[in-house]
């Protein structure tokens, strides 16, 4: 596998996020999306919009290999917002160790259970890193257009407070 790094986001890093992002739906989700869905999903996406979730409570990680972003993920409270790969280093792990860092930090942080909506493609990636399907929903995107998913969720362990007893 590259060397990857896992680490929070920057406001630096919204490009190579946004890049990410529209790599990873155009090319691994074209199959389980009509290329309309696609463009709703991801055509009008800027790195602006990623600033903006880093200052309206929404927490970004990324994972960086050599100075380049190659995936990230989000969390607000206990909603699990994002996890993309570029496609060119897919299969290589970096979706499961992003989502590990993620649940930990809600973990942490005292969240007892995180749920997410799924998109098709990834829904076997969720199911290997044991999360349950709820239900089959629809998501409304920001543009409006509305892309089939499944509700997923994961009840956490319950992280131990570091003490000395
Ligand atoms: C889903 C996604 C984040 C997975 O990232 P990744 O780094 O490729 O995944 P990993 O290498 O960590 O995969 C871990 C395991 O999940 C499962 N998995 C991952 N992708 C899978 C796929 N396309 N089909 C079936 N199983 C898959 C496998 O069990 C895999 O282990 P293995 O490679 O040893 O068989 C990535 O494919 C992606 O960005 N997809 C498009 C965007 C998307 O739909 N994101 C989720 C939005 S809700």
């Amino acid at each position: 596998m590259s060397d990857v790094t896992i680490r929070p986001a920057v406001a630096s890093d919204a490009s190579g996020i946004c890049h990410v992002h529209q790599r990873a739906v155009r090319i691994l989700c074209r199959f389980d999306y009509t290329a309309d869905q696609v463009e709703g999903w991801i055509g009008a996406r800027v790195p602006q919009n990623y600033v903006e979730s880093m200052t309206s409570g929404e927490q970004l990680w990324v994972a960086e290999s050599y100075g380049q972003v190659v995936g990230f993920a989000g969390r607000k409270g206990p909603e699990i917002t994002a996890v993309y790969v570029d496609p060119h280093y897919a299969r290589q792990g970096i979706g499961q160790q992003l989502l590990q860092v993620v649940e930990q930090s809600a973990a942490t942080g005292g969240v007892p259970c995180v749920y997410l909506d799924a998109s098709l493609t990834a829904v076997s990636f969720y199911t290997n890193a044991g999360y349950k399907s709820v239900e089959n929903g629809t998501h409304r995107l920001r543009s409006g257009v509305e892309i089939a998913c499944v509700r997923m969720e994961k009840r956490l362990m319950r992280q131990r407070a570091a003490s000395g007893s």
